[in-house]
């Protein structure tokens, strides 16, 4: 089958090959016919090293398709049925899934994901174990996540990171409240998605910063009540806050620069959220005073704070009335084939999504 793999790390392009195969499937197995994978930020940071993923790996990681086949045991599918792949799912058993109710965090089925891939012999790795940048995928049951037939599985494909991740950090993480001011630098995918996930939970004024003036128009027709480059912030944070800050400021960039500026642009006392994933080498300064004086709580948000047996779901009814728009996030349809001319657009800031049709 098709597939996008990174060779080494620091490529400049995946290689994008015709011969590459999945292992049988297994107990408690499911493999997925992928209809479509989103190209997330995340996947650029696993070919450029700022998110480690050891090469070869098949990359992709925001993916929906159709089961092709289930292992033994597997009881929450069958083949046919359309699905959501979860690279972060729940075990259900252990302390982060139940005693701390936080099965976004749990490990025990993300850490053992992957190895699925073959090329003759040689064992090729997955993107966060989930290889959604090829044509069949094998997973876990609980990585896959049953919708309904009548979803398109191009907007199914969006929620597995990217929408769940932005939306999930201004609904679950910050926890935006009615009426709040808040401010998300980025205005990608994810960042889009935040804008969303704010608009839906209440928030009064919506500030949307980002370096790519063409992302601020657009920003706007998403929820965004206002929009600027990083150098405006601070005449709309007097204009909107009285000087005083936003209540939540979520970060959705990845950089140093932007995370210490969310900070910033927070109001004593208020929430800052980082989303964006930056560099394990790349460190934020904050002085041992301010993180007393400010009281502002720093949070960092790992898929939307999510628990995808229902936040999926839940993600779909709001799209079904019409309060979640993921039809024009998709800024560009491609083929595998032209994962190289995404990655740069998305490099440029062109896009806010592109989804892979298989
Ligand atoms: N200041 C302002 N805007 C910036 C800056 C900056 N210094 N650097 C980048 N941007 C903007 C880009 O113009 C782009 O619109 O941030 C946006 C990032 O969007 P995408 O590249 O589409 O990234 P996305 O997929 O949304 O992911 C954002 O979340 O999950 C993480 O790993 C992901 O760290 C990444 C972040
Ligand atoms: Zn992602």
């Amino acid at each position: 089958m098709r597939a996008a793999i990174l060779r080494n790390t620091g490529d400049h392009d995946l290689e994008v090959r015709d011969d590459i195969t999945l292992r049988p499937t297994g107990p408690g197995e499911v493999k997925v016919r992928i209809t479509h994978s989103g190209v997330c930020h995340s996947d650029l940071s696993a070919m450029n090293g700022t998110i480690p993923q050891p090469p070869p790996a098949v990359l992709g990681h925001e993916g929906a398709g159709i089961v092709e086949e289930i292992g033994a045991g597997v009881t929450s599918v069958v083949p046919g049925d359309h699905v959501i792949i979860a690279w972060s799912p729940p075990c259900g058993k252990c302390k982060s899934c139940v005693d701390h109710k936080q099965p976004n965090l749990c490990f025990n089925i993300m850490m053992v994901m992957g190895g699925q891939f073959r090329q003759g012999d040689e064992i090729i790795g997955s993107m966060a174990g989930t290889g959604t940048f090829a044509e069949y995928t094998l997973v876990p049951e609980p990585a896959v996540v049953k919708i309904d037939n009548d979803i398109p599985l191009e907007v199914a494909s969006l929620i597995g990171c990217g929408v769940m991740t932005g939306a999930g950090a201004a609904i679950n993480t910050a926890k935006v409240s009615p009426g709040s001011s808040v401010i998300v630098y980025g205005a990608g995918g994810v960042g889009i998605s935040a804008i969303q996930g704010a608009r839906i939970a209440g928030a009064a004024e919506i500030v949307a910063v980002d370096m790519n003036i063409n992302k601020l128009e657009e920003a706007k027709a998403f929820g965004a009540t206002h929009s600027c480059t990083p150098d405006e912030v601070d005449s709309l944070k007097n204009s909107i806050t009285g000087g005083m800050g936003f209540d939540y400021a979520l970060e959705c960039i990845g950089k140093p620069v932007t995370m210490r500026a969310a900070y910033d642009q927070t109001r004593r006392g208020g929430t800052t959220c980082i989303v964006g994933v930056g560099r394990m080498d790349e460190f934020v300064q904050f002085s041992a005073f301010e993180l007393f004086f400010n009281e502002k709580i720093l949070v960092g948000s790992y898929y939307g704070g999510t628990d995808v047996r229902s936040d999926f779901h839940m993600l779909l009814r709001l799209y079904r009335s019409g309060k979640l728009d993921l039809d024009r996030m998709i800024t560009r349809r491609i083929k595998i084939d032209e994962i190289n001319d995404a990655m740069r657009a998305m490099e440029r800031g062109e896009v806010v999504r592109q989804v892979i049709e298989f």
